[in-house]
């Protein structure tokens, strides 16, 4: 049932600290402070390339995993849609690992290029929540996100156990790759261990940003801006809206502005920011693609840390502090305001959160 809540979405947002922490569970040594995955059919230190292929939300998770991957492991990853991907006849590479992504381990078009880079030689790892599905049987390896059942037709808390299991392959592939230093990997081991009791500080925003909702219900568009790993989170809080409230919304890397979507800018659109401090000073490129909207009367709403939310004080309509963390982990974290903004919106929308319009929970047809 739906417990406490009205909605199972509203129920699965708030289980995960839970889920996050059992999805870790299965990877985190506390007493070594090391991450280890199962055992793998192959050595990840010969690893020459990955290439990631998921649809929709579960897509925008293998995007974070890109971001992730290659900074960390210094591999190159590439990235598609899943309708896309077999159609533009990819090159890949021997000795590759394709890594699939899916909630439902049933998606149409994800299965299909599994079984495509599976014909074509491909080491086959997936991540998948439902350990009975067609591509967990079909798979090398089976990287389990353990969200539990997820009801509600937009994703949530099987998005931030994907995150969960990918920063976790990004660790262990640059520990085999030797591109992590052990003083590196304790601290971002420590930092996922840590995302739990954050995610559950994050949550205790929840009626402030019912209260923001109630600006963005009133929109017919909205645009999510967000750096690095935080651009996937914008693309991700920019789908989470438009299904289930149905306002228009689109997500943009903050760079993107002014080579067109800032032409869209007036009193009326509200912007998302999605900015942590992070180790690249993309914070500073990020406000200052944020005052250029505000100049054009765009209203912000600004999801920072501390920090961030007093440096933009007098810019930003409406602020959220997060917690202070590493910034490897800040996409789990940032998943969760711009899920609450998507929900709240769409009770006061008056939609069907849990089963949107046109919507199915698994896509069995390409
Ligand atoms: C969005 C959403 C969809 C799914 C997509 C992939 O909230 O739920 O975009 O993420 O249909 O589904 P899975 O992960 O089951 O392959």
């Amino acid at each position: 049932g739906k417990g406490e809540h009205r909605h199972f979405m509203a129920k699965e947002i708030f289980e995960q600290p839970q889920v996050i922490g059992d999805t870790l569970n299965a990877m985190y040594n506390p007493a070594r402070g090391s991450i280890t995955l199962p055992d793998l059919p192959f050595d990840m230190a010969d690893v020459p390339k990955v290439t990631i292929v998921a649809c929709g939300t579960s897509y925008y998770a293998g995007l974070v995993g890109k971001y992730w991957i290659e900074r960390t492991a210094r591999v190159p990853v590439e990235i598609d849609v899943a309708s896309e991907f077999r159609y533009r006849r990819p090159v890949l590479q021997d000795g590759g690992v394709a890594l699939f992504i899916s909630q439902s381990g049933e998606t149409a078009d994800t299965l299909a290029a599994l079984r495509h880079c599976k014909a074509e030689g491909q080491r086959i790892v997936s991540v998948v929540n439902s350990p009975e599905s067609s591509m967990a049987r079909e798979s090398d390896v089976v990287l389990q996100t353990n969200a539990g059942p997820e009801i509600g037709v937009a994703s949530t808390k099987a998005f931030t156990t994907q995150l969960t299991v990918l920063a976790c392959f990004a660790i262990a592939l640059g520990r085999a790759k030797d591109t992590l230093t052990p003083a590196r990997e304790k601290a971002l081991a420590a930092a996922l261990a840590e995302v739990p009791g954050r995610a559950a500080e994050v949550l205790a925003h929840d009626e402030a940003i019912r209260d923001i909702a109630q600006f963005v219900a009133e929109a017919r568009d909205v645009l999510y801006l967000g750096r690095g790993t935080s651009y996937a989170i914008a693309l991700e809080g920019a789908l989470k809206l438009k299904e289930i409230s149905y306002i228009h919304a689109e997500g943009y890397a903050a760079g993107e502005m002014k080579h067109g979507p800032i032409a869209l800018i007036d009193e009326s659109v509200p912007v998302i920011v999605i900015a942590p401090h992070d180790e690249d000073d993309l914070f500073e490129k990020t406000a200052s693609n944020v005052q250029e909207t505000v100049a054009r009367g765009g209203q912000v709403i600004f999801f920072s840390d501390a920090k961030g939310v007093l440096r933009m004080q007098d810019t930003a309509l409406h602020a959220i502090a997060m917690p202070e963390v590493d910034p490897f982990v800040a996409p789990i974290l940032y998943a969760i305001p711009v899920q609450l903004l998507a929900y709240h919106t769409a009770v006061l929308k008056g939609t069907d959160v849990d089963q949107p319009r046109n919507l199915a929970k698994s896509v069995t047809v390409e």
